[in-house]
């Protein structure tokens, strides 16, 4: 089939060589023309695996096209998917849909007859029915819920396919976009255009309320002198509950949880319905960042002023680039802000870490910033920091201190190696930390054998 893919961003690209590898003839348009010339060009914008391979096989077949033209798409697709962004508006909670609105106008204006405008896009549950009002086309909704990292795996094999669609006929070609994934046993559901839409939000929420439900235990966990590694382990094994988003830690950030239902909330307070419970859970989540300031402090003695401080992690979760909302970036301002010496350190999110924090200090490499640090925060959980040996770290650093943000060190290893170690969600010094039962902490050494605190 011919299909276009309008928006470049994250979704747009994944969306665009994803349909060219199940086989359509797909042009990708996106009015920045700088993305296009780096789309044409084969580059990939993000930190995403395959991707630049997938991009770059179908590109060079002529499968898949870029275009800054609507005219172009326009004439040529029989269905055009919308996958532009959908940012909180800057005066409040609420999503700003003027992006998606002016890619259905755009669309809409050039399409041929008889196409089909499927939007992919988050929107507040009602956006299909207004933008069909408006436009003298046929729409689908159909959402998208990729995460960044998997983000082709997500797409090409999904846990299942959503349609909205008002018309048999709407149905029928979108069975036919996905005819390889449906294929494969992918489960799907049809439905109107308001559960769709709700799909998307609904299953973010979900997400978010499940990490801030374990970091809630994680704060009873830090009052009482539990674990709760220990414990969101022992719930997982419930599959009822599932292991699934109970990892506690610095809580969720990224593009999408934090805005959703923030969006989500206000849409259904709109509508009338209180989820209140949502308001909640992004309190919870911002709480421990303040947590991780407040351990900070603590361990240096009652405040950070003039302490160089080590964050090793910038993107908002490991095997992404992406910076926004990341609760490591918004510790570590926090903590230059009260004048600490912060050096952060992360493997792929550099570049976007210095444009969006210019005045934060960089180090090239993890050792770089161990190096004579008095405190080592670890915020976003990469494997290269989850190996890091406890041993040389302390050989390499001025006092062995570590705040584990994201529950994925050894305590025990880091104890043994000298280190004055806190998690989060962990029990207090002087407590095991992992049955959480009182016991005797080693005397601290530094690798070099030198006294550790
Ligand atoms: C999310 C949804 O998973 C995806 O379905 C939707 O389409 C877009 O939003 P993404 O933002 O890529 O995807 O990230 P995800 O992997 O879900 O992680 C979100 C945040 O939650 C990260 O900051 C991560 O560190 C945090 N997280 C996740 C936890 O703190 N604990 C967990 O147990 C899981």
């Amino acid at each position: 089939m011919r299909l276009t893919v309008i928006g470049t961003g994250y979704l747009g690209a994944t969306h665009a060589a994803c349909m060219a590898e199940l086989g359509h003839e797909v042009i990708g348009l996106d009015v920045d023309a700088g993305k296009v010339a780096a789309l044409r060009a084969g580059r990939v914008p993000f930190h995403e695996p395959r991707l630049a391979e997938i991009l770059a096989r179908h590109t060079a077949s002529g499968r898949l096209r870029f275009t800054t033209s609507y005219e172009e798409a326009g004439a040529f697709g029989q269905v055009h998917f919308v996958c532009v962004g959908t940012p909180q508006r800057r005066d409040g909670d609420a999503a700003d849909l003027a992006y998606v609105e002016d890619a259905f106008a755009a669309v809409a204006r050039h399409a041929r007859k008889g196409a089909l405008l499927v939007g992919k896009s988050t929107v507040p549950v009602g956006t299909a029915a207004r933008l069909a009002e408006r436009h003298p086309v046929e729409i689908a909704w159909n959402p998208e819920f990729l995460r960044e990292g998997f983000a082709v795996q997500d797409t090409l094999r999904p846990d299942r396919l959503v349609f909205g669609v008002r018309t048999a006929r709407a149905e029928r070609l979108l069975r036919s976009v996905y005819a390889p994934v449906l294929a494969t046993g992918t489960p799907l559901v049809v439905t109107d255009f308001a559960t769709a839409e709700l799909v998307k939000t609904a299953a973010n929420s979900f997400l978010a309320t499940k990490i801030s439900f374990v970091n809630a235990m994680a704060e009873v966990c830090e009052a009482a002198g539990g674990n709760v590694r220990a414990l969101a382990e022992a719930l997982g094994h419930d599959d009822r509950i599932g292991r699934a988003y109970l990892r506690a830690g610095v809580g969720f950030g990224g593009g999408c949880l934090p805005k959703d239902i923030r969006a989500f909330a206000h849409r259904a307070a709109e509508l009338g319905v209180d989820l209140g419970f949502l308001r909640q859970v992004d309190a919870i989540n911002m709480r421990r960042r303040d947590r991780v300031v407040d351990l900070a402090r603590e361990l240096c003695g009652g405040g950070v002023l003039g302490a160089r401080v080590a964050v090793l992690g910038a993107a908002f979760k490991p095997d992404s680039d992406d910076v926004r909302d990341s609760p490591a970036l918004n510790v570590a301002a926090r903590l230059e802000l009260e004048g600490a010496d912060v050096t952060v350190y992360d493997p792929e999110a550099m570049d976007n870490a210095r444009k969006a924090f210019p005045l934060l200090g960089y180090a090239l490499s993890a050792e770089e910033a161990l190096r004579g640090a008095e405190l080592v925060l670890l915020l976003t959980e990469w494997r290269q920091f989850r190996e890091i040996d406890p041993v040389w770290a302390a050989g390499l650093v001025a006092r062995p201190r570590i705040v584990d943000g994201r529950g994925v060190l050894d305590a025990e290893r880091w104890t043994a190696a000298g280190w004055c170690f806190r998690a989060l969600g962990g029990p207090p010094p002087g407590r095991n930390a992992a049955t959480g039962s009182p016991r005797p902490t080693p005397a601290p050494r530094r690798a070099d054998g030198s006294a550790g605190r």
